[in-house]
């Protein structure tokens, strides 16, 4: 599927059946989350851009690679999204975080957006949006429209599992923005939900179902 990136490298695959038993542990399907997180995270990040800088190791100096322009943002959309972020920033501990905070209308199945903090240099920055769930779309949809109108050029969209419905509104709103996911699932059922999934994934991270 154009524009989509399915990281199905054996580990992932593994770790995400795990999570998708339904008698997984809350504890350990947060421990999950993290570790995909990290993941996938190495991959979305395959690509940056490297620059040689002069440093001297205990025995000569020389010319060494490190990561070149401003540090990444990380953009967990709440609640859910915060579950990749622990293993992310493991990974990339300089990066920088912002906060979405969206609830999807139950009836409506809309994005209604309810907390809005993110670095004000945005616009020079990597951003990565993340959403263990791509469902209807809408959510990472809205996020990114937001994140565009406070000046983010560069955006990329990592989850766990998407619907093609989702990946479909997703890519029609935002066709500049790639998407990671660890699987494409068969579809979406008349109250949103991915099918076979997982379920609710911030009710299973936090225990509260
Ligand atoms: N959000 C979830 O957490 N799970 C779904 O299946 C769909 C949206």
């Amino acid at each position: 599927m154009q524009g989509v990136i399915v990281v199905n490298h054996p580990l992932i695959q593994h770790k995400l059946t795990l999570m998708r038993d339904k008698n997984r542990s809350t504890k350990n399907f947060r421990e999950l989350l993290n570790e995909i997180g990290m993941l996938i995270c190495y991959e979305i990040t395959r690509d940056l851009p490297i620059e040689m800088i002069d440093i001297e190791t205990p025995i000569a100096p020389m010319k060494a690679p490190t990561i070149a322009g401003k540090k990444l943002v990380f953009a967990p959309i709440l609640r859910a999204g915060t579950g990749f972020l622990e293993g992310m920033l493991n990974l990339v501990p300089s990066a920088r975080v912002a906060h979405i905070g969206l609830y999807r209308d139950p009836e409506t199945l809309k994005s209604v957006e309810y907390y809005f903090k993110a670095p004000d240099d945005i616009d020079q920055r990597l951003v990565i949006v993340m959403d263990p769930m791509l469902a209807t779309g809408n959510s990472a949809a809205a996020a990114v429209t937001r994140l565009k109108e406070r000046g983010a050029k560069n955006i990329r969209l990592m989850t766990l599992l998407s619907a093609p419905e989702g990946i479909q509104t997703f890519q029609r709103a935002h066709p500049d923005v790639q998407i990671w996911t660890a699987a494409i699932d068969s579809h979406l059922n008349d109250h949103g939900y991915i099918i076979p999934g997982l379920g609710d994934a911030g009710d299973r991270m936090f225990g509260t179902k």
